[in-house]
């Protein structure tokens, strides 16, 4: 085969690219101009909080909550991930990419447990550790929309968690997932875990913050459902076989409970958004997170995970 359909790929990643960058920067530029706030070239901040994009914080309480996020994936489902790559991770000589990795708690882990395997992280946003880390595991700043920094065919085992609130339908389509596939080489798995912005079992005022939240995403091109699409992403892709699927609801529980805290944690991190969205102040939108935390319980609302894991051919 000639270089004619890597060529055309690079054309189209090109233009995805351009595109990607100039959709950020307008959505960056509309919600910048609104609101008190300042900004360099990696975060913006507003009322005391860091946000890396238009609707996800990233300051230190975002990554205590992705810590707490990460600790309750490993309780409910007693593992790091559901692709058979243990036995190739546990040999070496395995690499291993997470894309949007945050603080880098998945990865580290898995390096401190795999020290013959070597493990990538890449993020848009430089919220990895620099200097405490696993010597098996590096940390690089990348934007997966511009193109990931990495030759075709790289990686035994590309990993992506919870981005649902990352990414229009569009960039899930045509760059992320097609990107991802891109870096894995050939017999290789990549696996995508997703919790929507939906819960399930709600209550009237959980109800209402979901809600907002979803038409807040919408003003901004994201969906913040990745559920009922990512099967069909995957597979348009066509280097995909064996798609599997598997989610656990997890009831979100009463105080003092790991879920329960992360999902009051979950619904504080969309406070200054949301608050202005709604045309409320903090302390009414505090008062709403205070009886939606009531209704947990009562209305026994459930949050679901879910992970699709597939071999590259
Ligand atoms: C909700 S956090 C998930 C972090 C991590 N996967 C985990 O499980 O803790 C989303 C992360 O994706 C990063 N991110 C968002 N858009 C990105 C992009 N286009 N390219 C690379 N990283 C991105 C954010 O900076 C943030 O750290």
């Amino acid at each position: 085969m000639g270089n004619g359909p890597s060529k055309l790929k690079e054309a189209q990643r090109k233009r995805f690219r351009a595109r990607n960058q100039r959709e950020s920067l307008s959505s960056t530029i509309c919600s910048t101009a609104s609101r008190e706030n300042s900004s360099n070239q990696w975060y913006r901040f507003s009322y005391g909080r860091r946000y890396q994009n238009v609707e996800n914080p990233n300051d230190e309480d975002e990554m205590a909550r992705l810590q707490l996020l990460h600790y309750l994936v490993k309780s409910s489902w007693q593992s790091d991930f559901s692709s058979p790559i243990a036995g190739q991770l546990e040999s070496g000589n395995c690499r291993v990419l997470d894309c949007g990795c945050g603080p880098g708690t998945w990865l580290m882990e898995l390096g401190s447990d795999n020290p013959d395997s070597y493990f990538t992280g890449i993020d848009c946003c430089p919220v990895f550790p620099t200097d405490i880390k696993p010597r098996n595991v590096e940390f690089q700043c990348a934007n997966i929309l511009d193109g990931l920094p990495f030759d075709d065919d790289t990686f035994d085992f590309v990993h992506m968690r919870f981005m649902v609130g990352s990414f229009t339908s569009e960039q899930w389509n045509f760059s992320v997932i097609p990107e991802l596939v891109r870096v894995c080489k050939p017999g290789g798995f990549l696996e995508c875990m997703e919790s929507d912005m939906k819960w399930m079992h709600s209550g009237p005022a959980t109800e209402c913050l979901m809600k907002t939240s979803f038409s807040f995403l919408a003003s901004h091109g994201i969906e913040g459902i990745i559920h009922p699409h990512l099967h069909e992403y995957l597979r348009r892709t066509n280097r995909l076989a064996n798609i599997h699927y598997a989610h656990k609801n997890i009831p979100v529980g009463k105080p003092g409970e790991l879920t329960f805290q992360v999902a009051q944690q979950t619904l504080e991190a969309s406070k200054v958004h949301l608050s202005e969205f709604l045309q409320i102040s903090h302390d009414e939108y505090d008062e709403l997170i205070r009886i939606a935390c009531r209704e947990f319980e009562e209305y026994k609302t459930m949050v679901t995970m879910f992970r699709f894991w597939a071999q590259k051919i």
